[in-house]
């Protein structure tokens, strides 16, 4: 049964594991804390968003390779002891890896770990927000592109649309309060519904981020043609409702948030345009176990081998304390400078490391 909105998550409590969550964070070469792990629990999708998943076939991980639940718990505590606060499950699709209120709930025991967030293109998130919500997730944001199934069908090619809908009064029905919806803007495909978006927020009681489309690996028909920059976009907003605020109110990145005249709230990400490199506390750990330190990184380093092996948790611990403490990535900024810029991989180079592909390092 759903929780009632606002009902408190179960208390974290200190595991047996000597694991002690750190007071004070591993820092990287630019004094980047290691702040929020982004945890891929599946490289399957059952959408196929242009942006993402535009080719017709797909090498999926073996099932043999994904992390079990037991080793994704282990090894977040091992993140949370260097400093990690915040886990967000990503996929693919993260609702299609079997019994997933069984992952939150063992994570939401983790000590240090302070929030559990999901991203999810939210078909399958009736069925389960309410177990989800019971099990210690905090927030949740669904990806919610079009508010026209037609589009839909041809741009993630998907005919159940409204189940994406359905999820998000789902969510809120559950008791998740500050609903975010991630909408990519795409030059010719919706940039025609900022305000039908925002208006649907203002409906469903969630909060809108508008994201500029990015060439990440996976978007193999990336073009800046196609970009729809946040001066656009708030040009395009302004129109409507009168000037916009920014709100400056140090949340965390990658959105700006804005408000309307009329109170509205919403968020920009401007990551192809203005990046956010330099306070990028972020890392990300493949389905199959590769951690990979920026979205844009080429490789990574395997930690299923260690999990798998005689590791211990220290040693384990002081993999990951020295690759952060190296980190020098910025890899979004690092597109900036790139003259005519194009695709991040071509296709060829995506199938001979899927490890590249969005879908598996996600979001
Ligand atoms: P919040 O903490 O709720 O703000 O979550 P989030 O924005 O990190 O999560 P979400 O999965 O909703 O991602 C939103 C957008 O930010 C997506 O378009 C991502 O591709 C983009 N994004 C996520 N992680 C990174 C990153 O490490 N670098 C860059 N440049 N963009 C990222
Ligand atoms: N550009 C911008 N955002 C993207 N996402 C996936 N691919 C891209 C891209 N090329 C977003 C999804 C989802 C989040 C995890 O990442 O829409 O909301
Ligand atoms: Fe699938 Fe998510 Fe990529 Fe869309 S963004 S294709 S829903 S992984």
């Amino acid at each position: 049964m759903a929780a009632p909105a606002g009902s408190i998550r179960p208390q974290r409590v200190y595991p047996s594991s000597r694991m002690i969550p750190s007071a004070t964070p591993v820092r990287d070469q630019f004094a980047r804390p290691l702040g929020s792990l982004r945890l891929s629990v599946t490289d399957r999708c059952n959408m196929r968003c242009s942006y993402c998943m535009p080719e017709t076939e797909y090498t999926w991980l073996p099932r043999a390779s994904l992390l079990t639940f037991e080793e994704l718990t282990r090894v977040t505590r091992i993140f949370a002891s260097l400093g990690v606060r915040k886990v967000r499950l990503t996929g693919g699709e993260p609702l299609l890896r079997h019994g997933l209120p069984v992952l939150v709930r063992e994570l939401a025991a983790v000590a240090g770990v302070d929030e559990i967030a999901l991203t999810t293109n939210g078909l399958l998130l009736r069925r389960s927000a309410g177990e989800l919500r019971d099990a210690g997730l905090d927030r949740v944001t669904v990806s919610l592109d079009t508010l026209r199934p037609e589009r839909a069908l041809v741009f993630s090619r998907t005919a159940n649309h409204a189940d994406t809908i359905d999820g998000v009064r789902a969510a809120r029905e559950a008791g998740f309060a500050g609903v975010k919806l991630n909408t990519v803007v795409i030059r010719g495909f919706n940039d025609d519904e900022l305000i039908d978006l925002l208006e649907f927020s203002r409906e469903h009681g969630a909060e809108t981020r508008f994201i500029e489309y990015m060439d990440v690996g996976g978007a193999t028909r990336w073009s800046m043609d196609d970009v729809v920059s946040r001066e656009r976009m708030l040009a395009i907003i302004e129109s409507r409702y009168g000037r916009v605020d920014a709100l400056h109110d140090g949340g965390p990145a990658p959105a700006e948030r804005y408000r309307l005249p009329d109170g509205l709230s919403f968020g920009i990400i401007a990551s192809t345009t203005a990046p956010f490199c330099r306070s990028c506390d972020r890392s990300r750990l493949t389905a199959a176990g590769t951690w990979l330190l920026c979205l844009y990184a080429d490789d990574g380093v395997d930690l299923r081998e260690p999990l798998r092996g005689n590791a211990t948790d220290d040693e384990i611990a002081g993999l990951i304390r020295s690759r952060w403490q190296q980190r020098t990535d910025r890899g979004a900024e690092a597109r900036l400078g790139i003259p005519d810029r194009g695709v991040l991989y071509q296709v060829e180079s995506l199938r001979a490391d899927p490890r590249r592909e969005m879908h598996t390092r996600g979001g």
